[in-house]
Protein backbone atom coordinates (compact mmCIF):
# COMPACT_ATOMS: atom_id res chain seq x y z
CA UNK A 1 0.00 0.00 0.00
CA UNK A 2 2.13 3.11 -1.16
CA UNK A 3 2.07 5.41 1.54
CA UNK A 4 2.41 9.49 0.81
CA UNK A 5 3.46 11.51 4.03
CA UNK A 6 2.45 15.27 2.67
CA UNK A 7 4.36 18.13 4.45
CA UNK A 8 2.69 21.58 4.11
CA UNK A 9 4.39 24.96 5.89
CA UNK A 10 3.53 28.00 4.08
CA UNK A 11 1.84 30.64 6.80
CA UNK A 12 -0.28 31.80 3.91
CA UNK A 13 -3.97 29.68 4.24
CA UNK A 14 -5.31 31.61 0.96
CA UNK A 15 -3.27 32.12 -1.61
CA UNK A 16 -0.07 30.03 -1.11
CA UNK A 17 1.13 28.64 -4.08
CA UNK A 18 3.25 25.60 -2.63
CA UNK A 19 0.53 24.59 -1.13
CA UNK A 20 -1.17 24.31 -4.54
CA UNK A 21 1.51 22.43 -6.17
CA UNK A 22 1.64 20.00 -3.10
CA UNK A 23 -2.00 19.93 -3.20
CA UNK A 24 -1.75 18.60 -7.38
CA UNK A 25 0.70 16.20 -6.21
CA UNK A 26 -1.32 14.67 -3.74
CA UNK A 27 -4.20 14.65 -5.96
CA UNK A 28 -2.05 12.58 -8.75
CA UNK A 29 -1.00 10.43 -6.22
CA UNK A 30 -4.80 10.13 -4.72
CA UNK A 31 -5.74 9.12 -7.95
CA UNK A 32 -3.04 6.24 -8.85
CA UNK A 33 -6.08 4.18 -6.96
CA UNK A 34 -7.48 3.58 -3.83
CA UNK A 35 -4.04 1.88 -1.80
CA UNK A 36 -2.69 4.88 -2.54
CA UNK A 37 -2.79 6.88 1.15
CA UNK A 38 -2.04 9.96 2.08
CA UNK A 39 -0.48 11.01 5.83
CA UNK A 40 -0.86 14.64 5.68
CA UNK A 41 0.70 16.96 8.28
CA UNK A 42 0.34 20.86 8.25
CA UNK A 43 3.12 22.31 10.15
CA UNK A 44 2.26 25.90 9.96
CA UNK A 45 -1.62 25.25 11.55
CA UNK A 46 -0.19 22.13 13.74
CA UNK A 47 3.53 23.46 14.58
CA UNK A 48 6.16 21.75 16.53
CA UNK A 49 7.53 23.68 19.11
CA UNK A 50 11.11 24.40 18.99
CA UNK A 51 13.41 21.81 20.41
CA UNK A 52 12.82 22.32 24.52
CA UNK A 53 16.19 20.42 24.91
CA UNK A 54 19.47 19.77 22.72
CA UNK A 55 19.22 16.34 24.33
CA UNK A 56 16.53 15.60 21.62
CA UNK A 57 19.12 15.95 19.48
CA UNK A 58 20.98 12.78 20.29
CA UNK A 59 19.73 8.97 20.19
CA UNK A 60 18.49 8.62 23.88
CA UNK A 61 21.37 5.86 24.07
CA UNK A 62 23.71 8.89 23.50
CA UNK A 63 22.92 11.36 25.87
CA UNK A 64 25.25 12.49 28.36
CA UNK A 65 23.51 11.35 31.74
CA UNK A 66 22.57 15.29 31.93
CA UNK A 67 21.18 15.24 28.81
CA UNK A 68 16.82 14.58 29.77
CA UNK A 69 14.84 15.30 27.45
CA UNK A 70 10.57 15.38 28.56
CA UNK A 71 8.42 13.42 27.82
CA UNK A 72 5.71 15.04 26.02
CA UNK A 73 8.86 15.83 23.45
CA UNK A 74 9.95 12.73 23.48
CA UNK A 75 6.69 11.18 22.13
CA UNK A 76 6.55 13.67 19.62
CA UNK A 77 10.17 13.04 17.89
CA UNK A 78 8.95 9.08 17.99
CA UNK A 79 5.70 10.20 16.18
CA UNK A 80 7.90 12.32 13.71
CA UNK A 81 10.44 10.02 13.04
CA UNK A 82 7.44 7.35 12.73
CA UNK A 83 5.53 9.16 10.19
CA UNK A 84 8.34 9.80 7.70
CA UNK A 85 10.16 5.98 8.26
CA UNK A 86 6.96 4.76 7.45
CA UNK A 87 5.83 6.54 4.32
CA UNK A 88 7.17 5.39 0.55
CA UNK A 89 7.13 8.73 -0.38
CA UNK A 90 7.56 12.21 1.09
CA UNK A 91 6.00 15.59 -0.07
CA UNK A 92 7.53 19.00 1.35
CA UNK A 93 5.91 22.63 0.66
CA UNK A 94 8.73 24.61 1.27
CA UNK A 95 7.73 28.63 0.38
CA UNK A 96 11.22 30.29 0.83
CA UNK A 97 11.07 32.87 3.87
CA UNK A 98 14.26 35.41 4.09
CA UNK A 99 16.53 33.21 1.40
CA UNK A 100 15.84 30.05 4.04
CA UNK A 101 12.56 27.70 5.06
CA UNK A 102 9.84 28.57 7.29
CA UNK A 103 10.43 28.10 11.26
CA UNK A 104 7.88 25.66 11.14
CA UNK A 105 9.69 23.28 8.67
CA UNK A 106 13.05 23.93 10.08
CA UNK A 107 11.91 22.61 13.76
CA UNK A 108 9.88 19.36 12.12
CA UNK A 109 13.90 18.95 10.95
CA UNK A 110 14.94 19.50 14.35
CA UNK A 111 12.94 16.68 15.39
CA UNK A 112 13.62 14.31 12.81
CA UNK A 113 17.34 14.62 12.16
CA UNK A 114 18.86 12.78 14.89
CA UNK A 115 22.61 10.95 14.98
CA UNK A 116 22.26 7.48 16.41
CA UNK A 117 18.38 7.31 14.86
CA UNK A 118 18.55 8.67 11.63
CA UNK A 119 21.98 9.26 10.50
CA UNK A 120 24.73 7.04 11.20
CA UNK A 121 26.62 7.82 14.77
CA UNK A 122 28.04 4.32 16.66
CA UNK A 123 26.27 2.65 14.05
CA UNK A 124 25.40 2.48 10.43
CA UNK A 125 21.58 3.34 10.72
CA UNK A 126 20.30 5.19 7.85
CA UNK A 127 16.71 4.52 7.69
CA UNK A 128 15.33 6.95 4.83
CA UNK A 129 18.55 5.90 3.07
CA UNK A 130 17.24 5.90 -0.79
CA UNK A 131 13.73 7.27 0.38
CA UNK A 132 12.49 9.69 -2.38
CA UNK A 133 11.07 12.79 -1.35
CA UNK A 134 10.11 15.90 -3.31
CA UNK A 135 10.58 19.42 -2.46
CA UNK A 136 7.83 21.76 -3.73
CA UNK A 137 9.73 25.26 -3.34
CA UNK A 138 7.80 28.40 -4.07
CA UNK A 139 9.84 32.10 -4.02
CA UNK A 140 8.77 35.22 -4.91
CA UNK A 141 12.13 36.23 -6.93
CA UNK A 142 14.33 34.08 -9.12
CA UNK A 143 17.66 32.44 -8.21
CA UNK A 144 18.37 30.15 -11.06
CA UNK A 145 21.51 30.54 -12.82
CA UNK A 146 22.41 33.57 -14.66
CA UNK A 147 19.96 35.91 -12.94
CA UNK A 148 21.06 38.30 -9.86
CA UNK A 149 20.80 36.56 -7.08
CA UNK A 150 21.91 33.48 -7.81
CA UNK A 151 23.39 31.88 -4.83
CA UNK A 152 21.10 33.40 -2.49
CA UNK A 153 18.93 30.51 -2.48
CA UNK A 154 19.72 28.79 1.32
CA UNK A 155 16.43 26.98 1.08
CA UNK A 156 16.59 24.36 -1.31
CA UNK A 157 20.45 24.43 -0.32
CA UNK A 158 19.63 23.82 3.23
CA UNK A 159 17.22 20.75 2.56
CA UNK A 160 19.53 19.30 0.18
CA UNK A 161 21.93 19.01 2.40
CA UNK A 162 19.82 17.79 5.60
CA UNK A 163 17.32 15.45 3.50
CA UNK A 164 20.08 14.18 0.92
CA UNK A 165 23.26 14.32 2.00
CA UNK A 166 23.03 13.41 5.81
CA UNK A 167 19.59 11.64 5.79
CA UNK A 168 20.70 9.71 2.58
CA UNK A 169 17.03 10.51 0.86
CA UNK A 170 16.65 10.68 -3.11
CA UNK A 171 16.12 14.50 -3.28
CA UNK A 172 13.67 15.65 -6.26
CA UNK A 173 13.24 19.44 -6.33
CA UNK A 174 10.70 21.42 -7.79
CA UNK A 175 10.93 24.99 -7.75
CA UNK A 176 8.47 27.92 -8.40
CA UNK A 177 9.96 31.49 -9.13
CA UNK A 178 8.71 35.01 -9.37
CA UNK A 179 5.60 34.25 -7.11
CA UNK A 180 5.69 38.00 -6.27
CA UNK A 181 5.71 39.25 -10.36
CA UNK A 182 2.00 39.84 -9.76
CA UNK A 183 2.50 42.14 -6.23
CA UNK A 184 6.02 43.95 -6.34
CA UNK A 185 5.68 46.36 -9.61
CA UNK A 186 9.61 45.82 -10.08
CA UNK A 187 8.70 42.22 -10.70
CA UNK A 188 6.13 42.31 -13.48
CA UNK A 189 7.65 42.78 -16.68
CA UNK A 190 8.70 38.78 -15.39
CA UNK A 191 5.14 37.75 -15.01
CA UNK A 192 4.87 35.76 -18.02
CA UNK A 193 8.42 33.86 -17.12
CA UNK A 194 6.76 33.62 -13.68
CA UNK A 195 3.59 31.88 -15.70
CA UNK A 196 6.17 29.82 -17.39
CA UNK A 197 7.62 28.65 -14.02
CA UNK A 198 4.66 27.72 -12.19
CA UNK A 199 3.17 25.65 -15.49
CA UNK A 200 6.58 23.68 -15.78
CA UNK A 201 6.29 23.45 -11.69
CA UNK A 202 2.94 21.79 -12.08
CA UNK A 203 3.96 19.64 -15.01
CA UNK A 204 6.99 18.19 -12.74
CA UNK A 205 4.88 16.77 -10.17
CA UNK A 206 2.10 15.43 -12.08
CA UNK A 207 5.35 13.55 -13.66
CA UNK A 208 6.77 12.60 -10.05
CA UNK A 209 3.88 11.45 -8.59
CA UNK A 210 2.40 9.03 -11.17
CA UNK A 211 5.95 7.81 -11.47
CA UNK A 212 7.16 7.59 -7.92
CA UNK A 213 3.53 6.40 -7.18
CA UNK A 214 4.61 3.06 -9.48
CA UNK A 215 2.19 3.37 -12.47
CA UNK A 216 3.48 2.46 -15.32
CA UNK A 217 5.36 4.40 -17.66
CA UNK A 218 3.05 4.49 -20.88
CA UNK A 219 5.45 2.96 -23.09
CA UNK A 220 4.85 -0.28 -21.04
CA UNK A 221 0.99 -0.18 -21.25
CA UNK A 222 -0.16 -3.01 -23.49
C1 LIG B 1 8.14 35.85 5.82
C2 LIG B 1 8.40 35.88 4.33
C3 LIG B 1 9.69 35.99 3.86
C4 LIG B 1 9.93 35.97 2.49
N1 LIG B 1 11.22 36.03 2.05
C5 LIG B 1 11.48 35.92 0.72
C6 LIG B 1 12.82 35.90 0.25
O1 LIG B 1 13.79 35.95 0.99
N2 LIG B 1 13.02 35.79 -1.08
C7 LIG B 1 11.98 35.68 -1.97
O2 LIG B 1 12.24 35.55 -3.18
N3 LIG B 1 10.70 35.70 -1.55
C8 LIG B 1 10.43 35.80 -0.22
N4 LIG B 1 9.14 35.79 0.23
C9 LIG B 1 8.06 35.57 -0.75
C10 LIG B 1 7.65 34.10 -0.76
O3 LIG B 1 8.75 33.26 -1.01
C11 LIG B 1 6.61 33.87 -1.84
O4 LIG B 1 5.48 34.66 -1.56
C12 LIG B 1 6.21 32.41 -1.97
O5 LIG B 1 5.24 32.28 -2.97
C13 LIG B 1 5.68 31.88 -0.65
O6 LIG B 1 5.20 30.57 -0.81
P1 LIG B 1 3.63 30.30 -0.75
O7 LIG B 1 3.03 31.00 -1.94
O8 LIG B 1 3.49 28.85 -0.80
O9 LIG B 1 3.11 30.89 0.54
C14 LIG B 1 8.86 35.85 1.58
C15 LIG B 1 7.55 35.76 2.06
C16 LIG B 1 7.32 35.77 3.42
C17 LIG B 1 5.89 35.64 3.92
Amino acid sequence: MPQLLHLDSSADLDSSVSRAVTGQFSDVWHALGPDHSVIYRDLHRDAPPHLPTSALHWAPHLRTANEVAPPAAEALQKELIDELVSADVVLIGAPMYNWSIPSTLKAWIDYIHVPGITVPFDAPTRPLEGKPVVVVSSRGNQYGPGTPDFGADHTVAQLQQVLGSALGMDVHVVTVDLTLASRVPALAPLAPRAEASLSDARASVTGLATRLGGAPASDELG
